[in-house]
This record gives structure tokens, sequence and C-alpha cells, in this order.
């Protein structure tokens, strides 16, 4: 009894710190932008594992136009107006390592070869690299 009552206190001790650790900014956007803004991530999501569906599938330049056309400049929906410029920036990078994929992809070999791969891993790594990067950084209220 005694234990549990000790794990009971634990755990909502946990938990409160669990939130007091969120150091995340916390980015305040109208009710129905979050929506929207919610929504086209989880398009992101989306896009990338079509993107690494067709690099497994040997398709690697189709990889690479298939990025440029979801996640390059021109692909956002303008929320960054609504974003604080650190925001903007890191969406920028990320829109920019869509195109940058896209561009290092266009003219390698189909099949790869190990250099191809490597190349083409390296451009995939640059996109990933900015979803986590900006997701360590804010979230929204
Ligand atoms: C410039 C910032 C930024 C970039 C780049 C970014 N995200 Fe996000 N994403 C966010 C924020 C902020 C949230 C909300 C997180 C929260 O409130 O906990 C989010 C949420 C999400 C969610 C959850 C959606 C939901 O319905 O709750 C998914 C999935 C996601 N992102 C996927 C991605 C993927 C995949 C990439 C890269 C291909 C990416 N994001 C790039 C900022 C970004």
């Amino acid at each position: 009894m005694r234990g549990l009552v000790l794990a009971a206190g634990l755990l909502s001790a946990l938990t409160v710190s669990a939130a007091a650790e969120d150091s995340r900014m916390a980015i305040d956007l109208p009710p129905d932008v979050k929506v929207q803004f919610l929504e086209h991530m989880r398009t992101h999501m989306i896009s990338l594992n079509d993107v690494i569906q067709l690099m497994a599938n040997g398709k690697i330049r189709e990889a690479g136009a298939l990025a440029r056309k979801e996640m390059a400049i021109g692909a956002g929906k303008g929320f960054g107006r609504f974003m604080p410029p650190e925001f903007r920036e890191i969406g920028f990078e990320f829109h920019k390592a869509a195109d940058d994929f896209a561009r290092a992809t266009a003219d390698l070999p189909e099949p790869p070869d190990a250099a191809a791969w490597s190349k083409a891993m390296n451009g995939l790594a640059g996109i990933t690299m900015r979803c986590n990067g900006c997701h360590a950084a804010f979230r929204v209220k």
C-alpha cells in the first residue's frame, strides 16, 4: 500500500517535471490556422514516406522530384507570416534542403551505384535534419 502511494506520488512528480522541461518555444496560432498547419505537417510525413519508398525502389530521381514538388520553396502554405523569425529561418532551410536534394539526385544513375546512394542519402538527411531541428525548437499552443 505504502509502495503504491509512493509510486503514485513519483508518477505525478514525473508528469510535472516532464511538462516543466519542455523548453520548446510555444507558438500562438489562430485556431483555424493551427488546424491547417498541423494538417500540412501530416502531409510532410506522407511526402517523406513517399520519397523514401521511391528511393527503396531505386527511383532516386523521382524521389528528388517529389521532394521538390511537395517540400521545396513555394510549396509552403504561407504559414510563415504567423511564425517567429527563427521558425521562418528553419522553414526556409527546410524548403531549401528539399530543393538541394532534388538537384543532387537529378542526374544520378538508376539503379544507383554506391556513390550515388551516398549522395542521395546525404541530401535526404539534410531534409530530415530540418524536420527534427524545428520540432526540437517549437510547438504550437
Ligand atoms: C520550420 C519548422 C518545422 C519544420 C521544418 C517541420 N515541422 Fe513538423 N511541426 C512543426 C511544429 C511547430 C509542429 C507542432 C508540434 C507540437 O505542437 O508539439 C509540427 C508537427 C508535426 C507533426 C504532427 C502533426 C499533428 O497532427 O499533430 C508531424 C507529423 C510533422 N510535424 C511532420 C514533419 C515532417 C515529416 C517534417 C519534415 C519533412 C516536418 N514536420 C518539418 C514544425 C516544423
